[in-house]
């Protein structure tokens, strides 16, 4: 089973979003995926109460249940599970990575994003998690990308995908769907995609299909 925890200190930096549209793409390929909701506010676990498709799981759990919650999926034949996770998780960070094979750090290409990335990566570095940043909300050909991806460089790996600032995150989400279901062919649709791709190849998820 692999584990990926999604975490960033700061609030608003896309973890939810992320983390519930990166556990339909894994879905959509057939893996058996459980994506456990640690952040008391709820937000992915509101989502999935809005879906009528029959997956991925999504539970609730509190923070200091993650690690008999991955136990229990484990030993239900989970093949990927992701964690949505509450931002100033600094204390239950580290419990809730501890194990994980990857830590996606979603981060804005803002100065105030990029200073508070790196307390995050030191969290899960010291836990023994292999993380990389993934920039996201960016905005199309705007500078800032390449500006951020410099700097996070110096912190860590970063996804060669970037995610742009799009509404139809927010929207596909109000309906229970994920873009890839509620606009295939957008490229909202095909970033996730594609980022999804490489979180599989670093960590070695055997594709389904
Ligand atoms: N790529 C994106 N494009 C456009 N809007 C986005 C994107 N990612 C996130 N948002 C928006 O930013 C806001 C915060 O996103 P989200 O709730 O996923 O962040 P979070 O890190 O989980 O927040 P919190 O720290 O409160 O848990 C939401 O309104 C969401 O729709
Ligand atoms: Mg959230």
């Amino acid at each position: 089973m692999i584990t990926i925890v999604v975490a960033s200190s700061k609030g608003g930096a896309g973890k939810s979003t992320l983390s519930v549209h990166l556990s339909v793409a894994a879905w959509l390929v057939g893996e058996r995926v459980l994506l456990l909701d640690a952040d008391p506010q709820g937000s992915s676990f509101a989502w999935s109460q809005a879906r009528e498709a029959d997956g991925p799981t999504v539970r609730a759990v509190e923070p200091s249940e993650v690690q008999s919650a991955l136990r229990k999926a484990a030993s239900e034949g989970y093949g990927v599970v992701f964690i949505d996770t509450q931002p100033r998780a600094a204390a239950s960070l580290t419990n809730i990575a501890r194990g994980a094979d990857l830590a996606v750090l979603p981060v804005r290409p803002t100065p105030f994003d990029l200073d508070t990335s790196k307390p995050t990566a030191r969290i899960v570095a010291a836990a023994g998690v292999p993380f990389a940043f993934v920039l996201n909300a960016c905005k199309p050909r705007s500078p800032d990308i390449a500006l951020s991806r410099e700097v996070l460089a110096e912190v860590g790996s970063v996804f060669e995908e970037t995610i742009g600032d799009r509404t139809v995150y927010a929207r596909s989400l109000q309906t229970g769907r994920s873009c890839q279901e509620y606009e295939p062919t957008s490229d909202a649709a095909r970033e996730i995609a594609r980022l999804w791709s490489e979180i599989a190849r670093r960590t070695d998820v055997v594709p389904t299909r």
